[in-house]
């Protein structure tokens, strides 16, 4: 490979291999893994790092031995890379720039005077890709510090308690405007013809069994009186149907079987009942149920109003 591909394109090459396969195996639903999942991000990062850190490695590597090779075999070498793909000029300007590395040549003139048995040691500058890194975690440290410690910036903690309260109002928001996700506070009644015969349909299926076809009662009480044990009207229905009956009393709570829509559904139908005066009905049971928030004409009337048990 070395031989072949000049570093930088080796070095992207196999980054980009290895940040393809993780986005294709690793499963982040419509955003991008190192989006949605920091930690990808943050390999992906220490891995680049690690690929440039063997580079400059090998390379270093690479000089010392040819520093160490005989004539001969330097002149083999330097024949064998003229047949290879030469690194471009700017390439070897940008590497001086960013490492300002000394000619093996000239070392002599970096040679500090400690000699510890032979051991000697040179006086290189640091190179620059280095410091300009350091530089700029300094930066990032002060603007950091600047912005949370001083500045009372959000913490993780007051950001995610802002982000949950978003999400329960676009929840809200969402539920408005969509029909099959209703609660007992959006549902509303429906008196559409075709609604109703749906409703009907759910009853007869599921509900005449204990309530009777004409749902005038048998085990569950009569649904067609204006007797109700756990409220009437269309929230009330809807949260009974939804949660089930009071305990033990054979009620079960139908938020498994149904959907809110067809709760809504068979809900609206029931009340559609009302008054319908089916032959031997079930004694009523519970009381006599107002609707509260029914406009009310006598100024007095209490105003608020939702009726859910
Ligand atoms: C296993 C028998 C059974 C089935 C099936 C059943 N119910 Fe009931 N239902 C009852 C009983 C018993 C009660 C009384 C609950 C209580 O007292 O808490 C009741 C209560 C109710 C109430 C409240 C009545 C009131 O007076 O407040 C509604 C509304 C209702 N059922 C609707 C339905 C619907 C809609 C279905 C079908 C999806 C259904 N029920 C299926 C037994 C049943």
């Amino acid at each position: 490979m070395k031989k072949f591909f000049p570093v930088y394109v080796r070095v992207p090459v196999i980054f980009f291999i290895v940040f393809a396969l993780m986005e294709y195996f690793i499963d982040s639903g419509d955003r991008p893994a190192f989006v949605k999942y920091p930690m990808v991000a943050v390999f992906l990062f220490v891995f680049l790092f690690i690929l440039i850190a063997i580079e400059i490695t090998l390379n270093a590597v690479n000089r010392v031995m040819y520093q160490l090779m005989s004539p001969e075999e330097k002149a083999k070498l330097e024949y064998e890379s003229s047949l290879r793909f030469n690194e471009s000029e700017w390439y070897k300007n940008l590497m001086q720039r960013l490492t300002k590395t000394q000619p093996i040549e000239k070392e002599g003139d970096l040679l500090m005077d400690h000699d510890y048995d032979g051991i000697k040691e040179l006086d290189n500058n640091l190179p620059p890709w280095w410091v300009y890194l350091f530089y700029i975690c300094i930066i990032f440290g002060v603007v950091y510090v600047a912005r949370y410690e001083l500045f009372g910036g959000n913490n993780q903690e007051t950001e995610l308690k802002m982000e949950m309260a978003q999400a329960k109002v676009d929840v809200e928001e969402y539920l408005k405007t969509a029909p099959d996700l209703m609660d007992e506070k959006t549902v509303v009644l429906l008196t559409d013809k075709a609604d109703l015969a749906a409703g009907k349909e759910i009853f007869t299926t599921n509900c005449a069994a204990c309530h009777r076809a004409d749902a005038g009662g048998q085990i569950g009480p009569n649904l067609t009186d204006d007797h109700w044990i756990l409220g009437g009207g269309i929230k009330n229905l809807f949260h009974t149907i939804t949660n089930g009956g009071r305990d033990g009393k054979g009620m079960i709570s139908w938020k498994g079987t149904l959907k809110p829509k067809e709760i809504q559904k068979v809900a609206s139908y029931i009340l559609s009942l009302q008054g319908s005066n089916p032959k031997d009905p079930k004694a009523p049971d519970g009381e006599i149920w107002v609707d509260e928030s029914a406009p009310k004409n006598d100024a007095g009337a209490k105003k608020d109003t939702t009726q859910v048990k």
